[in-house]
Parts: C-alpha cells; structure tokens; sequence
C-alpha cells in the first residue's frame, strides 16, 4: 500500500481528512440512475485533486433498502445495484494505490428483516433459539395486543410490530428502534457477537482501513427491557436520559474491547469511529478509552448553531474530554442524516439545536449567507485539533434540496411520521459533475434511468466541473484550504490555544506558527498585521480588518 499522507505512517487517523460517500448518490457507473462501486472509482482522482486523507463508504452490502442500505440482508457481500465483491476489493486496492484509507460502515444494532437470522426467526415458534437472536416478547394486556413496553422508534412511531404466526394466530412483538424492516439484534446471545466478529475480519482480510460504527450506543439493552417512562415526543428524553434502557448502557462497552482487540490483531491495526449521539462529552469520550474505540463523531459541534459562544463551549469540551482519554477530537459539518449545514447556517442563527430540515424548513432562508458561513465553518473546521469529515458535496457548497415532491420521498421518516417530518433525503440528492442538465455527469450520458432523487435545475451553477477552475469557488476554497492544512504541521493532531478576541469572535492559535480567527459578529474585526495570510474564506479588501462571517488563516513564523 502506498500512503502519501503527511506525518507518513503515524497513526493517521489523529489527524486525518475523512471523505464520507453515499454511495447511492455518489457517481453512477452503469446509467441505472443509483450510485455505485464503479462510479467511486472512476471519481478517485477528483478525490485526489481534493486532498483528502481517507473515504468512508456508506453501506454498500445486500439489503432491501428500506432505510438507505442501514438494513442489511448480509454482512460479508455487496449490494448487486453497488457491483461485486470483485468490485469492491478492487476499489479497495485501487482506494488504497491513490493513497486513501477505506473505511466501511458496519451496522450492529438491527439487521434487516429480510437477514436469514430474522426469517428464520419468523418461521419458528415463539421461545424458540432462532428467536432469541432478536428481541421478540408477548404483547403485554389482556389480549397481548398492546406492544411489550414504551419504547419508541426513531424514525416515528412506536418501537415494536407485532407479528402473524406460522399457524396464522397473531402473535409476539419484536423490537426495532429504527423501521420495523430493521428488527434489534439481541446482543445478549452469543451467535450475534461471533457472528461480527467474523464480519469485522472478513472485511479487514480484504485490506480496509476501519469501521465507522451505526448506533453504537445502542446494543445493549436494559434487562427485562423495562420502560423509558417518560415522554419520549422530546428528543432528548431518547437520548440524553440518565439509565436510560437501551441507550449508551454502561454494557455496551464490553462489544467495544472485543473489537479492539480484533482491530489490533491486524498489521497495520485497523480503527473505528463511532456514531454514537452521546450528548455529555464525558459519557461519550468513555467509548474513547485505550482499549475501546480509536475516534467518535462530534455531533455537539454539528448541530451547533453558527454563534461564537456556543460553538466555544462545544470546542473547549470537547477537547478537554478527549484530552482525558489521550483520543483525538473530530469535527463535523453535515452528513447524509442532517441537513446540508449551507441552508442550516442560511437561517436565523438561535442557540437551540439544528438538525434536520425539518428544524428548518419554516425559517426564513438566505443561501448567500448561509454559502458564506459555510466558507468560514469549513476553515473553523480544518484548524481544530484532530480528524474533520466532509460529507460529499460539502466541497461543492451543496444546499440542501428542500422542495422534493412528496411522492419521490423515500427516507422511512417520512411514512413513519405519517407525512409530518420530510426526512432526509434533501441531503441526499446525487451529486452534480458536469454539464447543464440533470444528470449532470451523475450518470453516463443517454442513460436508461434517470438519477433515483431527481436534481434542481438550479445545480447547473454547482457543478465539480462549473467550479473546477473558478478560483472564487467552493472546490478551489477545499482544495486550498486541505493543500495547507496537509503541509502545515501545526495542523492536525495537537494543542489549541485560545487567543483574547473582541466578542463573537475565535480566535487561537495552533502552536507553532499558525492562527485561525473567524469572525462570527456583525461587524468588522481587527487582525494582527504582522502575520501573513495563509487563505481566507472571504476576498479581503483591507489587510487590518476581518469582516463579519468570515475566517483567516494566518502564519505567524514570517
Ligand atoms: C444512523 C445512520 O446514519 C442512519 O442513516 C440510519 O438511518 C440509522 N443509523 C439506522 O441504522
Ligand atoms: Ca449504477
């Protein structure tokens, strides 16, 4: 493997840019209008010329695709609409000769329902072993026609489907906290550790990198499965209660230390990420703990809104908690589950939590604005201290697409909140590459099938091609923006050092030689003179003052 990386070698995941692809929307190589295997590989050099470190690639294994490939039918293969398992251990190989790690996604909470596990479970007896692999009980009342508990199901609606029994009889409840097409595995039993166990070496065998890992925080489960108790309508009551039933349990920590020792048994040992909404900084850093998981997405520093103290506070603990298990930080702007952060920072800035267009959909939006401290978050971003992860399309300054049809909608949010929450397929748009009609280079031209969410007409001006050789645009401001941050050793892993600032701004240095400051107020900043600009997120008319919603970095050595 060949790994052009800064810092060669060492523990490259301390300070690496991760590059997630959805794959479903990435690059179409077969003209069937849905992302896949081939149309990655014919984007690596664009990747490339991006300069990011590493790609992280969404589910791309068998599975009906009732929630995006998060229900899988089988672990250790590929999706035929992706390609092959040739194909993928190709890409691997491939990913890896332009000098990118690979890292896959792997979802232990639920299965999906059509996994031979659950449909062997469905055609067995109630008390049965096939059962006990899931989370199935009697329904509690008199008549077992009331679900088991109070659980509830994150995309809406309640936590568990009743089933039909073999004999026709309607019978038990098994529990899913996602879609009832992705029924809870039962971590309890001793098939469904060994059973990962395989899959995690299955994949680490055909050379990937590491794992970001669906839910971690969800696999165990209180014993007795008792109620939550309280009114789960508030988000974060699901996730944020102390002893909470079936989230971030202390026992969940134990899968963790097994699959470490598994990463470790590898040369070079392979790495984790977790996708766990953890919202104390102290709780989440314990799945950060030597012998756990190496790295954990930021979701504080997501759904933080675009004001200084806010975001001051989330950096500062979130530094300070990874400080205390010797892990390094990530950051995080937008995902294929939030909505894209260009149309969240393109609305009235309050301190409560942003996520989903659903949050926004009914403020007043202002793209310009919103692209502009989307700039500025970006170089926020990539001078933290440790990993960042740009979302596919981040690069091209992507809004999200707001005004899908009803009837194209496909996230399960959508049925699941019987038509109250839009979901998130705003954000999921395939991407634009070239040209001035959808597909927009997507797909290869006259294809059969148009792209499987339909593009704006507007996405002509944001095209990887339209912007490739402005200098004013957002991929020449990434491509910048990651060529310093790739030689500048000061970037990275390492100490931030906060800097005395005007209010409403940040501003701190990261030792040695370099200063990032972004101005977050309304008005117009000072800046240093005796430094030297390195990229602002912005054209600056004057070299002493930095205006409102815009960062700099700046060299200090010269
Ligand atoms: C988190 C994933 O990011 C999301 O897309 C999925 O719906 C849920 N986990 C359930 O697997
Ligand atoms: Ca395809």
């Amino acid at each position: 493997m060949t790994w052009s990386g800064r810092k060669d070698g060492h523990e490259w995941w301390r300070h690496a840019v991760i590059y997630q692809v959805y794959i479903r929307s990435f690059a179409d190589g077969n003209g069937d209008g849905v992302g896949d295997i081939a149309g990655i590989r014919s984007r690596l050099p664009y990747l490339k010329d991006l300069g990011v470190d590493a790609l992280w690639i969404n589910p791309w294994y068998p599975s009906p695709m009732a929630d995006g490939g998060y229900d899988v039918s089988d672990y250790r293969g590929i999706a035929p609409e992706f390609g092959t398992l040739a194909d993928a251990t190709e890409f691997i190989d491939d990913a890896h000769m332009h000098g990118f790690r690979v890292l896959l996604d792997i979802v232990p909470n639920h299965t999906s329902s059509a996994h031979p596990w659950f449909q062997a479970a469905l055609a067995s007896a109630p008390g049965s072993p096939a059962r006990q692999r899931y989370h199935f009980r009697p329904g509690s009342g008199p008549h077992g026609d009331q679900p088991p508990n109070d659980w509830r199901s994150v995309f809406g609606g309640g936590g568990w489907t009743r089933i039909t029994e073999m004999d026709g009889t309607e019978g038990e409840w098994y529990l899913h906290l996602f879609a009832p097409e992705q029924p809870d595995l039962n971590w309890e039993h001793p098939d469904v550790a060994e059973d990962f166990d395989t899959t995690l070496r299955f994949w680490f065998e055909r050379g990937i990198d590491g794992f970001r890992i669906d839910v971690a925080n969800s696999l165990a489960k209180a014993a007795g499965l008792p109620d939550v108790g309280v009114d789960q309508s508030v988000a974060a009551a699901m996730y944020s209660l102390a002893d909470h039933p079936h989230w971030d349990r202390d026992e969940v920590h134990e899968v963790y230390r097994r699959w470490r020792r598994i990463a470790n048994s590898y040369d070079p040992p392979r790495i984790f990420v977790a996708e766990a909404l953890v919202y104390d900084p102290e709780r989440l850093a314990r799945y950060l703990r030597a012998d756990e998981l190496h790295t954990a997405f930021n979701f504080e520093f997501l759904e933080c809104p675009w004001l200084a103290e806010p975001l001051r506070r989330v950096i500062d603990a979130t530094v300070l908690e990874h400080a205390q298990v010797a892990a390094p930080p990530t950051w995080v702007l937008s995902n294929h589950d939030v909505a894209r952060h260009v149309s969240r920072y393109a609305r009235p800035q309050s301190t409560s939590r942003t996520r989903t267009l659903d949050d926004i959909i009914d403020k007043p939006m202002d793209l310009a604005l919103g692209t502009r401290r989307a700039r500025a978050a970006a170089l926020l971003m990539l001078a933290l201290p440790g990993c960042a992860y740009i979302y596919q399309g981040d690069e091209l300054g992507l809004p999200e697409v707001e005004d899908l049809a009803d009837d194209v909608l496909q996230d399960p949010t959508w049925e699941r909140s019987e038509h109250t929450e839009r979901g998130r397929d705003g954000c999921r748009v395939p991407l634009p590459w070239s040209g001035q009609v959808s597909p927009y280079g997507f797909s290869p031209p006259n294809s059969a099938k148009p792209p499987w969410l339909p593009q704006p007409d507007y996405w002509r001006g944001y095209t990887a091609q339209s912007q490739a050789d402005d200098p004013h645009s957002m991929l020449t401001f990434y491509r910048h923006a990651l060529r310093i941050r790739r030689t500048f050793e000061a970037l990275g892993d390492g100490p931030l050092v906060w800097i005395d600032s005007a209010p409403d701004v940040l501003h701190f240095s990261r030792p040695t030689g370099f200063e990032c400051l972004v101005n977050l107020s309304d008005t117009p900043t000072d800046m240093a003179r005796d430094s030297r600009i390195l990229i602002s997120s912005q054209p600056l008319t004057t070299r002493s003052e930095l205006p409102s919603d815009t960062a700099v970095w700046l060299s200090t050595n010269s």
